[in-house]
């Protein structure tokens, strides 16, 4: 039973966002939709909970996501008509994303598909500092027919500059992009099956969650954070070894691509990435110690997915995407902002104040001042209105606090229609014909 000493709380590893800090979330959105237009990006919208095989098949079964994270239910049958069904809530976007691709026929119209999403995931997972159980994701994903160019390492290197193009925008400083190409799906099943004979003999000696993967997912074993089997790990056979022709061509054109943009990476053969649709190229941005993640480094991933779509029951259609964790972004931008005060910030991490706080002079002033909000409103302006019983030193107390301006609603200002508004910054305080307000307060807004 809550009580007023043990009230009800969110569940952990979930958090209540609140004003002023949404009003940075909602300016790190806009900077992303903006560049998202850009470069031709139109936006998704996926459900929340989708059918539990989407991710079972899409995103693998011996992953860390599917066998021990999502969130799962049975969900009953209400009428005669329906049937119970395995639902599970998203722990990631890009299953979705594709389920929605074929179930649109979006093949049909041939071209390349270039979208983008916003929204809350969710993994049971361990909760830490950057890392929930809810948590938001800003991703995008480029996929089509193979003849709209979804497999050129144009794409590649198309969305691996958008980001480092958007996460400059947002004034993230010292982020380092690595990158991998894991190879076709062959490549990659070659691949696991040489770990998997490497890690028999020492397989031992490796922790025991890594003992198991070593069975199961020996790709995993290769971005373990354990610090005692990394010594193990870097002796392991290298993915780089085992690549096609094709796949390796293919990553040498990404990487030209990227140079020939200026944008920075380094080669990390170890970034397996801990989804199963990954093929060729791979890749995470982090931000280094200090920059507010703790361990939870990284950034944002992705990668391409060729086979994602038929693995769905859909069309070929080679795809490549990321997904930024938000609030990794948000952390990040908060800890280097405090750390990094003396450089210029692109993003104004301070709430903004409101243009003017209308205070009316006792309770029969307050429907002349909602009426004046409201004419200040409806020209655009952002108001706040006091109430008639606070006193005028509480007024101008909770108006410096939020408003740049305080415009004061008495008796006398109300039959002579010349109103006393007082400017914060300044000390300055004026009077004003009513009818001037409007044009005073948004010269001063500008
Ligand atoms: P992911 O690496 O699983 O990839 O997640 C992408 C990003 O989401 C991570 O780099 C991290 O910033 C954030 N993230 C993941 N789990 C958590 C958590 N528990 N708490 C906070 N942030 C988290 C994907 O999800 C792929 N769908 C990306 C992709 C798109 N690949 C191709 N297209």
């Amino acid at each position: 039973m809550p009580t007023p000493s043990n009230p009800l709380k969110a569940v952990r590893g979930t958090r209540d966002l609140l004003p002023p800090e949404t009003a940075l979330w909602n300016r790190v959105e806009s900077i992303a939709r903006s560049v998202f237009s850009r470069y031709s990006f139109g936006e998704v919208r996926t459900p929340i909970f989708e059918d539990t095989q989407l991710f079972a098949r899409g995103v693998g079964e011996e992953t860390d996501i599917v066998s021990k994270e999502m969130y799962t239910w049975e969900d009953r049958a209400r009428a005669q008509s329906e049937k119970a069904q395995s639902l599970t809530l998203r722990p990631e976007n890009t299953a979705g994303v594709v389920r929605a691709y074929i179930e649109h026929n979006l093949a049909d119209s041939g071209q390349l598909q270039k979208l983008f999403y916003i929204g809350p995931q969710f993994r049971r997972e361990r909760p830490q500092r950057g890392r929930y159980r809810q948590f938001w994701q800003i991703g995008a994903e480029v996929l089509g027919p193979v003849s709209s160019g979804s497999e050129s390492p144009l794409r590649d290197a198309e969305v691996l500059e958008m980001l480092a193009t958007l996460l400059d925008e947002l004034g993230v400083k010292n982020w380092q992009l690595a990158l991998n190409s894991v190879g076709s799906a062959e490549d990659r099943k070659r691949y696991a099956e040489i770990l998997r004979q490497a890690l028999a003999p020492i397989k031992h000696q490796l922790s025991v969650d890594n003992q198991r993967r070593a069975e199961t997912n020996p790709l995993r074993v290769l971005d373990s954070k354990d610090p005692a089997d990394q010594a193990l790990i870097d002796g392991l056979p290298k993915i780089a070894d085992f690549l096609d022709d094709s796949s390796r061509e293919h990553f040498a054109q990404v990487s030209a691509a990227l140079d020939a943009c200026g944008v920075t990476y380094t080669i990390n053969p170890r970034l397996v990435r801990g989804l199963d649709y990954y093929t060729r190229t791979t890749f995470e941005f982090t931000v280094p110690d200090g920059s507010g993640l703790g361990t939870q480094n990284a950034l944002l991933g992705g990668g391409r997915y060729d086979g994602l779509s038929e693995m769905l029951g859909g069309p070929r259609a080679p795809g490549i995407g990321f997904a930024i964790g938000e609030d990794r972004l948000i952390l990040t931008l908060q800890a280097q902002s405090t750390e990094q005060a003396h450089e210029p910030r692109t993003l104004n991490l301070e709430p903004t104040k409101l243009d003017a706080y209308i205070a009316p002079l006792g309770p029969e002033r307050n429907a002349a001042a909602l009426a004046l909000a409201r004419e200040l409103r409806r020209a655009g302006l952002s108001v706040e209105v006091g109430d008639g019983t606070f006193r005028l030193k509480k007024s101008f107390e909770a108006a410096d606090r939020v408003a740049r301006h305080i415009v004061i609603l008495g008796e006398d200002e109300l039959a002579s229609g010349i109103l006393t508004v007082k400017t914060f910054a300044t000390g300055v305080q004026k009077k004003i014909e009513r009818s001037a307000l409007v044009d005073e307060l948004q010269r001063a807004s500008t």
